[in-house]
C-alpha cells in the first residue's frame, strides 16, 4: 500500500472508531468558530483535562467573539490566569476585534483569511477551517504527527518542519474523501489522545487503524515516532528583590514586549 492509500483507507474506520468512542467534551456540544477557536488555542498549551475548568469559565464570561472584543483587558488576563502565555490570549482579542470589525463578527470560512488573524497558526486555522466549517483541511500538531509516523513507519524526526508539511499535504489530498472533516481531524487527535499514545505502550489492541500500521506490522510502535532531543535549555542566574511588607507583597505588571513578557503574570500592585 502506498502512503496515500493507507491515510485514505484510515478514514472509514477511524471515523466509525470516533463516533463510539469520542469523549464528550465542551468544544463538541457544537459547532460555533468562537468556541471551537478558544477550545484550540487552549488545547494548544494546557491537557485536555486541565483546560475543562479555564473553557467554561472563559465561555461563561465571554460567551461570544463580539464579548471578547469588548472586554477590558483586566478581565481577559484574569480568565486567562493559571494558563500561562498571555500574549495568546491578547492575541485572541485582536483577532476577536478582526473578526468583529471586518467579518461583521462571524470567522471567515476560510482557511488563509483565518490564519491571517492575530494568533491563528497553521494548527488553528485547519482546525477551525475543519471542525468549525467542514472543510477539507488538517490540523497536524504533534498527536497528528505521531499517529502518521506510525501508520507509515516513518523515521523522519517528527520536529523537522519538512515533515510537518508533508504530513499536511498528503493528509490534504485525502480529506475531500471524509463525509465529515471536522469528525477526521478530532478522531486522528482523540486517537492519538486515547490509543495512539506518545511515551508507554500504545494501545494497539483497540486501535481502529491496526490492521493498517505499518510500524505495528514491522513491530516498531515503540520506536516511533523520531524527535530529536531538544536542544538544552539555557540557565540564567538573577538576583530578586522582593518587597514584603506586613504580608502583602508588591507586584507591578510587566510590560507588552521584552523579556518574557508572554509570560507576564504580575497583575496588580498591592499594598506595601
Ligand atoms: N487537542 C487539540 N484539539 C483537540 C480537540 N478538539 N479535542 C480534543 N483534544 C484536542
Amino acid at each position: 500500500m502506498k502512503h496515500n492509500d493507507i491515510l485514505a483507507a484510515m478514514i472509514s474506520p477511524l471515523c466509525s472508531w470516533y463516533e463510539k468512542n469520542k469523549r464528550q467534551l465542551p468544544w463538541r456540544e457544537n459547532r460555533d468558530p468562537y468556541r471551537v477557536w478558544v477550545s484550540e488555542i487552549m488545547l494548544q498549551q494546557t491537557r485536555v483535562e486541565a483546560a475543562l475548568p479555564y473553557y467554561k469559565r472563559f465561555l461563561e464570561a465571554l460567551p461570544t467573539v463580539e464579548a471578547l472584543a469588548k472586554a477590558p483587558e483586566e478581565l481577559i488576563l484574569k480568565l486567562w490566569e493559571g494558563l500561562g502565555y498571555y500574549s495568546r490570549v491578547r492575541n485572541m482579542q485582536k483577532a476577536a476585534v478582526t473578526v468583529v470589525e471586518e467579518y461583521n463578527g462571524k470567522f471567515p470560512a476560510d482557511r488563509k483569511l483565518l490564519s491571517r488573524l492575530s494568533g491563528i497558526g497553521e494548527y488553528t486555522a485547519g482546525a477551525v477551517a475543519s471542525i468549525a466549517f467542514n472543510l477539507p483541511e488538517p490540523a497536524v500538531d504533534g498527536n497528528v504527527l505521531r499517529v502518521v509516523a506510525r501508520l507509515l513507519n516513518d523515521d523522519t524526526d517528527i520536529m523537522l518542519p519538512a515533515f510537518k508539511k508533508e504530513v499536511q499535504a498528503e493528509l490534504s489530498k485525502v480529506y475531500p474523501l471524509a463525509s465529515d472533516c471536522g469528525d477526521l481531524t478530532q478522531a486522528i487527535m482523540e486517537l492519538g489522545a486515547l490509543i495512539c499514545i506518545p511515551g508507554g505502550v500504545p494501545r494497539c489492541d483497540a486501535c481502529p487503524l491496526a490492521h493498517l500500521c505499518k510500524a505495528r506490522e514491522e513491530g516498531r510502535e515503540q520506536l516511533l515516532p523520531v524527535r530529536k532531543v531538544k536542544k538544552e535549555k539555557k540557565l540564567f542566574n538573577r538576583t530578586v528583590f522582593v518587597m514584603e511588607h506586613g504580608g502583602k507583597v508588591a507586584l507591578v505588571k510587566r510590560p507588552k514586549g521584552g523579556v518574557l513578557a508572554a509570560c507576564g503574570n504580575f497583575r496588580r500592585l498591592r499594598g506595601t
